[in-house]
């Protein structure tokens, strides 16, 4: 039986979860119009992966004889100055989302909530992926450069970690 604080923590991970999967929507949305292809379908997976990510919580909740809540979902930005300001949003929205497992690990921790707290060390693991494929993008933009031709070598790379990627596989 989950805990009321820690129910109510996993619901507020859930609504992150929702809002990620949203955000990465919205960037594969803006990606697909300006026609970066590697991009539009990294961020399309991201989107699903994210939903992944919300239902493992989901499921878990309700497993675990708690109350699952299905989020609202604020409307996420569909506006970006350039290609790489959408992997410094991504790169920044995945910071935020890594403090908050750590904060709910603290928690679990405190309340010797051992199957949450294994749940959430996938998340720790998972956490530490995300950001690191999104800074090695950025590293790559800094070193080539984001000009045209720096952006189009980047984001054929970028399309082949996302033709790599299968979201079904993650969790
Ligand atoms: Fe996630
Ligand atoms: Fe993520």
């Amino acid at each position: 039986m989950l805990s009321e604080k820690i129910n109510k923590a996993l619901n507020e991970q859930i609504a992150k979860e929702a809002f990620a999967s949203s955000a990465y929507l919205a960037m594969a949305s803006w990606c697909e119009q300006k026609g970066y292809e590697g991009a539009t379908n990294f961020f399309y997976k991201q989107s699903e992966e994210e939903r992944m990510h919300m239902m493992k919580i989901f499921h878990f909740v309700n497993e675990a004889e708690g109350k699952a809540i299905s989020p609202a979902v604020a409307q996420p930005e569909h506006d970006f100055p350039s290609y790489r300001s959408v992997f410094e949003a991504a790169l920044a929205h995945e910071k935020g989302v890594t403090k908050s497992i750590h904060e709910l690990v603290k928690l679990a921790t405190d309340q010797n909530d051992f199957r949450t707290l294994n749940l959430l060390q996938w998340f720790v693991d998972e956490q530490l992926e995300e950001e690191n494929q999104i800074q090695t993008i950025l590293d790559k933009l800094n070193l080539i450069g984001d000009n045209g031709v720096g952006i189009f070598m980047i984001d054929t790379e970028v399309g082949k970690k996302a033709a790599a990627k299968d979201p079904a596989a993650e969790v």
